[in-house]
């Protein structure tokens, strides 16, 4: 995709205006950044989804007198026939690893990193329903599927903002409106992370939240260090050769920090294990469960496709690539592989095309490390072959 076509998801925008001007930045709407947007998931499905044990749901119900209640999914059938006419909301995670309509939507994304992309939570909610003002650490595109949200848009936000006392929710305690919109069908509005925002639904109502994913500064610092720490020796430690003699034993002298940092930059800055752990955290998959592999041999593999088999990627696994040198890194539900150039294109098909078979994988079969990969994708998950239609 060339970043300088205007895109009408974006309101006309090109990709590069939007991440110059908008993203992380402020607020936009896009009216119609779908037209004739087609509701892929109907309001009875999206409810259908939250009954699974595997599914994570939840329903926030705004009472007056015992205001905001929220019960965890997964639900039973008759959850929903108890519910008030007005003032709630079920809202759905991950629909795009069990909807394959509603996963076609991230295809519009392709302008940003797709491991940046967490899921499309999607949540129904009737005249009323809301899931009050709130502020999200995470960059999101609201899109309207069905009936319509009035938004509103208020202060930017941080981990001090004072926020009503309730041990589920995190819900403003003071919300200064700065803009405010009523969403129709395919109408979206990007918000950056910490903005503060507030939807309410004016009738039956669906919204898609492409919610997209960026690790804690501790999140990095901790997991890191962690799967640093497993190729350090135990002999690789705090040293002090040369050190002078010192005029007061119980001080602890700048060279003994000046030591210590020396040591934490030997390691992190070790730019291969940086990447190697950033690409194997970032793929790691929501649901590691429903990544789970089969056993298989090349043989069969090659037998399968020449028979017209279709390996499909798993829904819920997560794939990247990356360069180190000369060789390539590929990426998949928190594995890595390290695998020479040859394998590029190889590599960016994989992670892009919808289905594998015979026609775009035959060249790479002949490959023996190309053939090797792809029956470890499989063994591992995060390939599997298609059901037979
Ligand atoms: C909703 O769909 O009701 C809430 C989405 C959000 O505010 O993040
Ligand atoms: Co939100």
């Amino acid at each position: 995709m060339n970043s300088d076509t205007p895109l009408q998801l974006l309101g006309g925008l090109t990709a590069r205006e939007f991440l110059r001007d908008y993203w992380q930045k402020k607020p936009l709407l896009v009216r119609q950044a779908f037209t004739d947007f087609e509701n892929p998931i109907s309001p009875d499905e999206l409810a259908g989804l939250a009954l699974e044990e595997e599914v994570e749901s939840r329903i926030v119900i705004e009472h007056g007198e015992r205001p905001w209640e929220m019960r965890r999914g997964p639900f039973e059938e008759d959850a929903f026939s108890q519910l008030p006419e007005r003032e709630w909301t079920l809202l759905v995670q991950a629909v795009d690893q069990f909807v394959p309509e509603v996963a076609d939507l991230l295809q519009h994304f392709r302008f940003l990193p797709s491991w940046r992309i967490d899921d499309v939570m999607i949540s129904f909610a009737a005249p009323g329903g809301s899931v009050g003002a709130h502020f999200d650490n995470y960059d999101v595109f609201l899109l309207q599927g069905h009936g319509k949200r009035n938004w509103k848009v208020g202060q930017m936000c941080d981990s001090d903002s004072p926020l009503i006392e309730h041990a589920d929710l995190r819900i403003l305690a003071n919300f200064e409106q700065s803009d405010e919109w009523t969403l129709e069908p395919g109408d979206m509005l990007y918000l950056p992370p910490r903005l503060a925002h507030y939807g309410v639904a004016l009738d039956d109502c669906m919204t898609y939240s492409v919610g997209f994913r960026a690790p804690s500064a501790s999140e990095v610092l901790t997991h890191f260090t962690d799967f640093l720490s497993q190729f350090l020796p135990d002999e690789d430690r705090y040293s002090d050769a040369d050190a002078q003699p010192v005029s007061d034993p119980h001080q602890i002298q700048h060279d003994a920090l000046d030591r210590l940092k020396k040591l934490l930059n030997e390691h992190m800055n070790d730019e291969r294990l940086l990447l190697t752990w950033f690409g194997q955290f970032m793929t790691e998959p929501r649901y590691p469960e429903l990544v789970a592999g089969e056993t298989l041999e090349e043989d069969d593999l090659l037998d399968g496709l020449e028979e017209g088999a279709i390996l499909i990627r798993n829904p819920s696994a997560r794939m990247a690539w990356s360069e180190v040198g000369d060789d390539l890194l590929l990426f998949a539900s928190g594995q890595s592989r390290l695998l020479p150039g040859e394998l590029r294109d190889l590599l960016k098909l994989i992670c892009a095309a919808d289905a594998l078979h015979i026609e775009n994988l035959g060249p790479w079969m002949i490959d023996e490390q190309g053939r090797t990969l792809i029956c470890e994708l499989v063994k591992q998950g995060s390939l599997g072959f298609a059901a037979d239609e």
